[in-house]
């Protein structure tokens, strides 16, 4: 990805995190993907009371963007502060639309932490469901 098209995504992910509601972990997380023509959809962690419903910033990011009629990516940046990286179900989700969207991660309190991953390197051996014409 441009380093300033990955600038701007770091941005929006950041802003995103300002947006979680995180009552519970008080672990705020904001994710943002990039979409094949340059737009942006965003998304933070919401948690409940009920601590296991709490959903991810990258899979709030990824519904969001499917039920705005999007389901290629090209990036998602993650926002936290220490840096994270996606758990094991937010993994399986990002696959789920490629093994080659580029997953950036980084510190927003320190914007110089940062790593960088492909989807397929966060989960190889992904569960795939095999029946043809599925998506
Ligand atoms: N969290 C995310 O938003 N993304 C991840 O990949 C890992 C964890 C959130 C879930 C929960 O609201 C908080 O971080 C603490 O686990």
């Amino acid at each position: 990805m441009d380093s300033t098209i990955e600038q701007v995504l770091i941005d929006a992910a950041a802003n995103a995190r300002l947006k979680a509601y995180a009552p519970y972990s008080k672990f705020r997380v904001g994710a943002a993907l990039l979409l094949p023509d340059g737009q942006i959809v965003a998304g933070c962690n919401v948690e409940n009371a009920s601590y296991g419903l709490a959903i991810c910033a990258e899979r709030s990011a990824i519904c969001t963007a499917v039920t705005m009629g999007h389901r290629e990516f090209e990036a998602i940046a993650v926002a936290a502060s220490p840096l994270a990286s996606p758990c094991g179900a937010c993994r399986q989700f990002i696959v789920e639309f490629g093994k080659d969207i580029e997953v950036v991660c980084f510190d927003s309190e320190d914007r110089g932490q940062i790593r960088r991953w492909t989807s397929g390197e966060l989960l190889p051996e992904s569960f795939e469901f095999g029946q043809p014409g599925a998506k």
